[in-house]
């Protein structure tokens, strides 16, 4: 048997701390040290290179979350874990884009407390034998996985990610599938005018019961040629989705289809992060004003120390009001990246997402339509000429 998991403590609350402990030590867990916020956690952790760095994340947040990015700056392998009483949606999006990957609820349940280090700690070394071997098989030869993300909600994520779908598809006739990750509340089978009858949802709750259904049953057929894995319907509750059974849908759907376009929710998750691990490109959605471009420069800095590199982070202005306050130069300046592509607003926009029916279908000449059919054109390898359709290699497709 290999030797216990290493965990470096960081919480300042004793009481806390004597709790986690116990609960760290009666399952397979090696408290190695315990520090409080700050130095003397960046300090410990350079010094003993723990495998995880559980941090008590508690109010005021600002102390917990810097200490939470500057343990990873000292001890890069370890994986950084948060434990807090607080795990709404806005604490686990801080967390997260301060480099969280994996979430425990205090007080803690010694079970679900080690099953759940396990799994990130699992996952992150997963990544990070990846990155240090890139041609190691453990990336097998697929599509590629378009990740349209963006932790602003409203951006336009999904109007993005379902006229794109459709443009790849209708330009290359490769298998093109788009997953509604938001499994919960998505639109995007509404926003295409689907009725999907088995979701994501159902696949996850299938493969949560110990089953290896045929992925290929869940997908809707879109008449213009994508498969769909849509949200749930909405009168249904959903448990959250588990990080891994999310990607391993994307790793398997990439085995089949050329194209696996993902869209994501307006709130980051640890679902929406296991989607970004597995992507080839992430397509960051950011709106012209100052808050979504600020939330954008999180992500950026949050995905660069994930360690994805700058050629798989592409960010896109989608100008979803006319209302714009900043210019694209203004843009690229605060996120630090140059704009890969930028999308006009456009009136029609709002119409066809009503209607059901995405503009590349509805009107294909409008200037929304336009601009990201030349942006399909460019992803899928059909070219400039977007008419002429077919090429073989789009600058994101991965050879085969
Ligand atoms: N370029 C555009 N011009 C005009 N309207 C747009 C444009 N892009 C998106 N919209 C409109 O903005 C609204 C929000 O778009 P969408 O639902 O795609 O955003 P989202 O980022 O997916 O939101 P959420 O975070 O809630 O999932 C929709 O009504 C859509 O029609
Ligand atoms: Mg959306």
């Amino acid at each position: 048997m290999g030797r216990n998991t290493q965990v470096l403590l960081v919480d300042a609350d004793a009481d806390h701390r004597e709790m986690l402990k116990r609960a760290l030590t009666q399952r397979s867990l090696a408290v190695v040290g315990e520090a409080h916020y700050g130095v003397e956690a960046s300090r410990l952790a350079a010094a003993l290179q723990p495998d995880v760095v559980l941090v008590h994340l508690r109010e005021p947040f600002a102390l917990s979350l810097r200490t939470l990015e500057a343990v990873q700056a000292a001890a890069p392998c370890a994986t950084p874990i948060v434990v807090s009483r607080d795990l709404g949606p806005q604490a686990i999006q801080k967390a997260m884009l301060a480099g969280a990957r994996g979430f425990i609820g205090s007080p803690v349940v010694a079970e679900s407390l080690e099953a759940t280090i396990l799994v990130a700690r699992a996952r992150h070394r997963g990544l990070l034998d990846r990155a240090l071997d890139p041609t190691s098989s453990a990336v097998p030869i697929a599509g590629a996985v378009l990740t349209v993300f963006g932790p602003k909600g409203g951006v336009g994520k999904t109007t993005l990610a379902a006229n794109l779908a459709l443009s790849i598809a209708r330009q290359t006739s490769a298998p093109v599938t788009l997953v509604d990750a938001d499994v919960q509340f998505g639109d995007v089978a509404l926003s295409m005018g689907l009725d999907a009858q088995r979701t994501l949802g159902d696949l996850l709750e299938a493969m949560a019961r110990g089953e290896t259904p045929d992925i290929r049953a869940y997908l809707t057929r879109h008449p213009a040629g994508v498969d769909v894995l849509a949200a749930r319907h909405r009168h249904e509750l959903t448990p959250a989705a588990d990080p891994e059974a999310i990607a391993a849908v994307l790793r398997e759907l990439a085995r089949s289809f050329d194209f696996v376009v993902v869209d994501t929710p307006g709130t980051y998750s640890s679902a929406v992060a296991a989607a970004l691990d597995e992507s080839t490109t992430v397509l960051l959605v950011t709106s012209a004003d100052m808050a979504s471009v600020k939330d954008a420069r999180m992500a950026v800095s949050a995905l660069r120390r994930e360690g994805f590199s700058d050629d798989r982070v592409k960010l896109v202005v989608n100008h979803a009001t006319n209302a714009n306050s900043v210019t694209e130069a203004d843009i690229a300046k605060t996120v630090g990246c140059e704009v890969f592509w930028s999308i006009p607003h456009d009136r029609a926009v709002p119409v066809s997402t009503q209607r059901g029916e995405p503009l590349v279908l509805a009107d294909p000449q409008a200037k929304m339509a336009k601009r990201v059919q030349a942006m399909a054109a460019l992803i899928g390898g059909a070219g400039e000429d977007v008419d002429a359709g077919g090429a073989m290699f789009g600058m994101f497709r991965r050879g085969r």
